[in-house]
């Protein structure tokens, strides 16, 4: 890999400004001064930027709590998008591990790991999601029996028991605030499930994706790197 893209993607700058900074002696590649940005590295090479060691990690991973508004996708031409959210790195080869709608908020990954993502999304392996939400509707303990036993949607799609949590229930607005788990990640799963028995989701957050909570001190568009232990029990998902 190019000294200058090495550097990059570990968060030290912009391309032109590391081309500056490599042409005015400031990298040193296995203890040698190096001016050329485009000299090749190894991702075992020992390289330092401004005094400091610069290590390669393969794999990346972040927290981002979504806000709404930014859609999960990891580039697009007019519109923001989850990734372009990470900004103390250039890497390229980002992507948010699933998808919230653009009005969803809270727990995204975002990493370059895609056997992680493969193993977390994959239906086989139906990873619990918690999510809050708050309902136009007064949710009872009937949704809850029909969410636990399985729902069935309108257009025959026949979702896995999921578990209603009713927080509260405003009997003068007639909203509800509960917390759902499910198993699986269909297209606007849990909108639909709500329409399914006459109600509308009007706020949704992912709370948590598998053994990973998000972060209460994130505040929507915020993001964090997981702590190795966070990355060591979602591998073991
Ligand atoms: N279910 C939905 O309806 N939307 C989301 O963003 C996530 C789950």
């Amino acid at each position: 890999m190019r000294l200058d893209k090495y550097l990059s993607e570990m968060g030290c700058g912009t391309r032109s400004e590391l081309k500056k900074n490599i042409k005015s002696g400031l990298v040193t590649v296995d203890g040698v001064v190096v001016k050329d940005p485009g000299t090749k590295v190894a991702e075992n090479s020992e390289v330092t930027y401004r005094g400091e060691t610069v290590t390669y990690e393969e794999y990346t991973y972040y927290m981002l709590n979504k806000p709404a508004g930014v859609i999960s996708a990891s580039e697009d031409s007019r519109e923001e998008t989850v990734v372009d959210l990470i900004d103390e790195t250039k890497r390229k080869d980002l992507f948010p591990a699933g998808r919230l709608d653009r009005d969803t908020e809270g727990l995204l990954i975002i990493t370059n790991d895609g056997e992680l993502a493969h193993r977390l999304l994959s239906p086989k392996h139906h990873v619990d999601k918690k999510y809050f939400a708050i309902l136009d509707g007064k949710a009872d303990d009937n949704d809850v029996e029909v969410f636990r036993e399985g729902i069935v949607l309108p257009d025959g799609l026949a979702c896995l028991p999921a578990d209603l949590d009713i927080l509260s229930v405003d009997t003068e607005s007639e909203t509800s605030r509960i917390e759902i788990t499910i198993r699986e990640g269909k297209f606007h799963q849990i909108k639909r499930m709500f329409s399914a028995v006459g109600m509308e989701v009007i706020y949704l957050k992912r709370l948590t994706m598998g053994p990973l909570s998000l972060d209460p001190d994130l505040a929507p568009g915020e993001y964090r790197r997981l702590t190795d232990d966070e990355i060591s029990v979602l591998k073991s998902v």
